[in-house]
This record gives C-alpha cells, sequence and structure tokens, in this order.
C-alpha cells in the first residue's frame, strides 16, 4: 500500500505494540466521525458556502478513511464504530443547525483537538507510520485554517471559545474510549 508514492509500513501489530494499537484505532475512529460530521451537516444545512466546505472537506476525510479502512486489521478497530459515525453526524448536524458561523466554528475546534492528537503520536510512532500521521495531520491543518478564516472574528466570542472547549473536552472523552474499545 502507498501514500502518495511513499509505500506505507506492513501493519504488524506485535511489533507497534499496544500503545501504537490504540493510538491508530482511536485515529480509525476519528476518521469515521469526521467523515460523518460533515454528513450531518450536508444533510441539515441549506446554506450554500457551509455546504460547499462540508462537500469539500467531506472528500478528504472518506479518503483518510478508506486508507486507514485499507490498511488497519480489523483487530485493530474500535467496536464502537456505530457510536463514533452517531456522535459525529449529531455534532456534525447541530452545528449546522447553529449557521454556517457556528459550523465553521465547530470544525474550527475539532481540527485544532485533532491536530494535537496526531502531534502526540509523532514521538513514539515508527518511521513509516510518522509519514502517515504527518500526512494526515497536513490536511486537518489545512482544514482547521480554512475553518478558522471563515469564521473569521466570531471565533473571539465567549459563546465560541465556551463551545469549542465542549468539543474538545467531547473529543478527548471519545479518543480515550476508542484507545481502549
Ligand atoms: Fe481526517
Ligand atoms: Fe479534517
Amino acid at each position: 500500500m502507498t501514500l502518495d508514492g511513499t509505500a506505507l509500513p506492513r501493519f504488524d501489530a506485535d511489533a507497534f505494540g499496544r500503545e501504537l494499537c490504540g493510538d491508530l484505532r482511536s485515529d480509525h475512529a476519528g476518521e469515521t466521525g469526521a467523515v460523518a460530521i460533515y454528513m450531518g451537516m450536508l444533510a441539515i444545512s441549506r446554506d450554500k458556502q457551509l455546504r460547499e466546505f462540508a462537500l469539500t472537506h467531506l472528500k478528504t476525510e472518506q479518503k483518510h478513511l478508506a486508507l486507514l479502512d485499507a490498511w488497519l486489521p480489523h483487530t485493530c478497530r474500535s467496536r464502537l464504530l456505530p457510536l463514533w459515525h452517531l456522535s459525529g453526524w449529531l455534532l456534525g448536524a447541530t452545528a449546522a443547525v447553529g449557521g454556517r458561523r457556528f459550523g465553521y466554528i465547530t470544525v474550527s475546534a475539532v481540527e485544532t483537538f485533532v491536530i494535537d492528537h496526531c502531534e502526540k503520536q509523532l514521538p513514539d510512532a515508527p518511521e513509516g507510520v510518522q509519514a502517515l500521521l504527518r500526512n494526515l495531520q497536513q490536511d486537518e491543518a489545512h482544514h482547521q485554517q480554512d475553518a478558522e478564516q471563515r469564521a473569521g472574528d466570531s471565533t473571539g466570542r465567549t459563546s465560541a471559545k465556551l463551545w469549542s472547549n465542549i468539543v474538545w473536552h467531547g473529543s478527548a472523552l471519545a479518543v480515550s474510549l476508542a484507545r481502549i474499545i
């Protein structure tokens, strides 16, 4: 399997160890949730700009998920995938109900969390896995910047900060669960 022309390392659960498998399980769960966020957004929003934004980001997240789906053995996937899909969908739908800006603020908050989550995995990951994580992280950084730019000065509002905090803690809880189940 290759990623942008670079060969992905063979998935070796024994060599990777429990920690890294837990990380990768949470990454796969995260991509499942990310795809669902944009599906939820698109199911609810009739805003042309937000829909275009969601459609573009959805394509990237589907690529991420397809990549991990092809690489990660079933033993290294979360058993709670339907829950991650549902919670992602509900988050995207809720964000869309709140309107365009609220949608952007939500995506910016999720991606800020994801970038940090990837960063924490890098020091202990083998080289080939690092390349994969950096590749995903780069896309998520683009998503975050795009969302933040579109949200404009509304990110500075107290309500936006409070919501971003809730999204952050919700994502952290999901990761803790997905790492083990
Ligand atoms: Fe992603
Ligand atoms: Fe993303």
